[in-house]
């Protein structure tokens, strides 16, 4: 099915509906990471299942709720927990929020995943800033005829992580004494995790982090003109260089262990936005 501006106006009126509150902030919370909306003030907390043309998050740990209210003195729209192409939904359900979120009046959207280390400087715990991406997923959001109101057909690319954004949040970690890594993220399909042969093609293709998220997200936001900044928590070592297997509990652990530094840093860098 194809998702049209009717059904962005009508998931949007809806939200609308019950949080009168105008979000200027977008966030998309990864893995573990959900824990940034218990903070948020004055909560408007509504089920995806609510939504008019939402689908289910079917992840555990991905909890399947917006979030409208105020973090850190911003309003904010919140998605805890997101859709994967990997649980089968199309790219274009992993564009429909973001769009969504636009149309509430978000100019900015601040995504966040749980990733697996290729750069071996890396460690399980590191936070990084994304510099760029790989979308090797083999889908595209934009793929299908483009309303040419929401973007442009041909969306540039070339700035997909704001430049501003990375010095704010670089600027941000520094104040806080947190050390940020920085690095390109390769965005698969998944499910399964990376072989060790693909994690060294991965870094040989120039990339320093691995999940299954984001890229298609950060494609939408671009096209509809959402300024973008992009934090992946390494939650493991990627397959192959450490000499133990991938678990998805070993990804819940870390982003646990790694949570009071992530809320430090998001919520420092949210009123700078
Ligand atoms: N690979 C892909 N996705 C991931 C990983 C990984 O190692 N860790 C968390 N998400």
């Amino acid at each position: 099915m194809t998702l049209t501006a009717a059904h962005i106006r009508e998931a949007a009126d809806f939200i609308r509906s019950r949080a009168a509150l105008v979000p200027e902030i977008a966030l998309i919370l990864g893995s573990g990471l959900g824990v940034l909306a218990d903070h948020v003030e004055d909560a408007a907390v509504i089920p995806y299942r609510d939504i008019p043309h939402f689908p289910l998050s079917t992840v555990e740990g991905h909890a399947g709720e917006l979030v409208v209210g105020r973090l850190a003195g911003r309003n904010v729209v919140i998605m805890r927990g997101r859709f994967h192409m990997y649980e089968g939904y199309g790219p274009e359900l992993t564009a429909f929020p973001v769009r969504v979120m636009k149309a509430l009046g978000a100019r900015t959207l601040v995504v966040t995943n749980a990733a697996g280390g290729i750069n071996t400087s890396y460690r399980p715990g590191d936070l990084m800033l994304i510099t760029d991406h790989l979308n090797l997923t083999g889908r595209n959001p934009l793929v299908g005829p483009n309303d040419d109101e929401l973007g442009p057909r041909f969306p540039d690319m070339s700035e997909a992580y704001s430049r501003r954004l990375r010095a704010i949040a670089r600027e941000t970690a520094r104040e806080q004494g947190l050390e940020l890594r920085e690095g390109v993220y390769a965005g698969l399909l998944g499910p399964s995790y990376e072989t060790p042969a693909e994690i060294r093609m991965l870094r040989a293709l120039g990339a320093d982090a691995v999940g299954m998220s984001t890229v298609a997200e950060v494609i939408a936001a671009r096209h509809c003109g959402l300024d973008v900044l992009g934090i992946s928590c390494i939650s493991n070592m990627a397959a192959g260089i450490l000499d133990q297997p991938l678990s998805h509990e070993e990804v819940m652990e870390t982003t646990e262990r790694v949570k009071s530094r992530f809320l430090a840093l998001v919520t420092g860098v949210i009123p700078r936005l």
